[in-house]
This record gives C-alpha cells, sequence and structure tokens, in this order.
C-alpha cells in the first residue's frame, strides 16, 4: 500500500525537529554522531505520524510543542531498535538499511546511544520551553515512562528473548506483542490526545471516546508486530530494510510460527476490523488519519 498522503507532511515535520532537538548540544563527539545515525537515517516515523493524528482527532493544536512529544516517543523507539539489534539481543547486522549502531561504531557505542536516546525523550518532555502545562508535562512523561518500561517496551523484550526456541500459548504471545511493540504505539495515541487536549475543555473526550481510542491504539499496536513477524517471512531484506528470515534464524515466537501465515494474516485481518469499528465512536471527532494509519499498518510492505 502507498503511505497515506499526510505521512511525508509529518514525517518532513518530525524529522527537520528531529535534526534539530539530536542536535541542540552541538558537541562533536563519537557518541552524538552515532545517536544521528540511528535516529535521523531512515525509518518510518510511525509512532510520531500517530502522535500528531491523534492530537490533530480532536482539533487545531500546537504544532511546535505536539512536534516535540513526537521526537520524544521516537526516541524512545530508535533506542529500542539499537539495543534489539546488538549481539546480546537479535543480533542483527542491518537496520533501516544500513549497518545497525553496533556495526558501524561498536557495541559499547551501541549500548550508550540507547541510554542517550532514552535520557533525551525525558528531557524533551519535561523541558521548560516545552509549551504546555506542568500537568501535562506530567502526564506524558508518566504514559511514556510507564510504557517504554518494565511493565511495557522491556518487559516484552525480556520475555521475547526467554521465548526463543519455545511454543508459547496464544495468550502469552499476544501478551508478548502488546507489551514489546504495542505499548509504545497505546502511548503515541493516549500522549497525542494529552498533548492535544492540554486542559482545553472544549476537547475533552467522554470516557466513552476515551474507552474506544484506547482500544483502537490496543488493536493497531498488536497488528503493528503481527504484520511484522509476517514481514519477516514473505518480504525481503532489501524492501524491509533489516534481514529478512531473522526471526526463523533465531527460532522466534512469532504469529506465523504459531498459527501459521494465514492464522495469523486472519489475526491481522480482525485486529484492523476492530481498530476501524472502535473508531466509530469518535464519528463526530477528526478521526480520518487515524483509519487510514490502521489500513497502512496492516497491508505495509515494509
Ligand atoms: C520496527 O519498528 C520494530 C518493531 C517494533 C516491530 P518500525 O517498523 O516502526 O521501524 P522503523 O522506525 O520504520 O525503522
Ligand atoms: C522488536 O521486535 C520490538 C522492539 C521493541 C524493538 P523485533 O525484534 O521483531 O523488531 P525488528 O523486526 O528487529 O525490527
Ligand atoms: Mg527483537
Ligand atoms: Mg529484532
Ligand atoms: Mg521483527
Amino acid at each position: 500500500m502507498q503511505q497515506p498522503y499526510f505521512f511525508s507532511d509529518y514525517r518532513r515535520q518530525v524529522d527537520e525537529a528531529l535534526e534539530k532537538l539530536i542536535s541542540q548540544h552541538s558537541d562533536d563527539s563519537k557518541l552524538r554522531a552515532a545517536m544521528r545515525y540511528s535516529s535521523l537515517l531512515g525509518g518510518k516515523r510511525l509512532r510520531p505520524i500517530l502522535l500528531l493524528a491523534s492530537a490533530r482527532a480532536l482539533g487545531d493544536v500546537d504544532t511546535r510543542a505536539l512536534l516535540t512529544c513526537a521526537v520524544s516517543i521516537e526516541c524512545i523507539h530508535a533506542y529500542s531498535l539499537v539495543h534489539d539489534d546488538l549481539p546480546a539481543m537479535d543480533n542483527d547486522a542491518l537496520r533501516r538499511g544500513q549497518p545497525t549502531c553496533h556495526i558501524a561504531y561498536n557495541e559499547a557505542t551501541a549500548i550508550l546511544v540507547g541510554d542517550a536516546l532514552q535520557s533525551l525523550a525525558f528531557e524533551l518532555l519535561s523541558a521548560e520551553s516545552l509549551a504546555l502545562s506542568a500537568e501535562t508535562k506530567l502526564r506524558l512523561i508518566n504514559i511514556l515512562s510507564k510504557a517504554s518500561g518494565a511493565a511495557g517496551m522491556v518487559l516484552g523484550q525480556a520475555i521475547d528473548l526467554e521465548s526463543e526456541n519455545k511454543q508459547l500459548s496464544l495468550a502469552s504471545l499476544e501478551n508478548m506483542h502488546r507489551k514489546k511493540t504495542g505499548a509504545l504505539i497505546e502511548a503515541s495515541v493516549i500522549m497525542g490526545v494529552t498533548a492535544g487536549f492540554n486542559a482545553d475543555k472544549h476537547k475533552q473526550l467522554t470516557q466513552q471516546e476515551h474507552q474506544a481510542l484506547i482500544n483502537y491504539a490496543r488493536c493497531i499496536g498488536l497488528a503493528f508486530q503481527v504484520q511484522d513477524d509476517i514481514l519477516d517471512i514473505v518480504s525481503d531484506t532489501q524492501t524491509l530494510g533489516k534481514p529478512q528470515g531473522s526471526d526463523e534464524a533465531k527460532n522466534k515466537s512469532t504469529y506465523p510460527a504459531l498459527l501459521g501465515l494465514k492464522g495469523a494474516s486472519e489475526k491481522l485481518q480482525m485486529l484492523h476490523d476492530e481498530a476501524l469499528a472502535s473508531l466509530q465512536v469518535l464519528a463526530s471527532r477528526n478521526i480520518s488519519q487515524l483509519e487510514q494509519i490502521c489500513r497502512f499498518i496492516v497491508s505495509r510492505n515494509q
């Protein structure tokens, strides 16, 4: 599927903001160069785009503040990729079409790049210059830290590593995927509406709308990793920009490994349908971009 028309516009804005915020401490250390290498070159920017589209669902918003929030989640994502590729984890040599950070630099640098990108995310959200209320900033920090930490992405990654060479139950596999990948995707949506709302009563979601949005986020978060598992089998290294067949080589627990390609595709379709159905509760809002993101997630080829 072609990327929706608004992706390139959001992506350009996110890339400009990333470039500016990553470079704000202008030193010429190897660490800084490796941070730029790992965050600026390539990547779909799906999480920042989702954050921006979620804020937009509420109405007009202050784009500058939102872009900082968008960059913060991309910093966490980029850090997770750098660490995910390390020899002690998935041991992959290609990412976003170029050598992984530990290959281009070295392992110690890759570990430190991840550490530094993680800190940067929270530095950005807590900055005085970020034009959001103190309460909103605190909420954003809370959402992102919970989603990325030992109850979210990092736990999912730990389960993923423990699950190599094992057959997980469907429930355990789903739990792992919801944490290692779903958590940050859900956080993108919730951070988007939290920053977009920023105490503007006119934009407040009803309880029912909020629940529906969370369900949408949960569905697309899981769907994203199911499609990632499928692409690991059916796509090719050139298109993916990362090694095709990496999961099979490490005997990872994945949806296709457990359900077969057909079963995994059916699961994907169900999640897609449920996500779109949930959004209907928000039909009076600006949900067109969220609908398109959902369609993109299940039909993307990279
Ligand atoms: C890859 O994420 C890692 C997973 C969570 C599956 P993306 O497919 O969003 O990677 P980039 O940012 O586009 O490179
Ligand atoms: C990674 O899952 C999830 C992360 C938290 C980075 P994968 O290990 O399947 O991601 P890829 O396929 O290497 O991008
Ligand atoms: Mg992994
Ligand atoms: Mg991996
Ligand atoms: Mg994968």
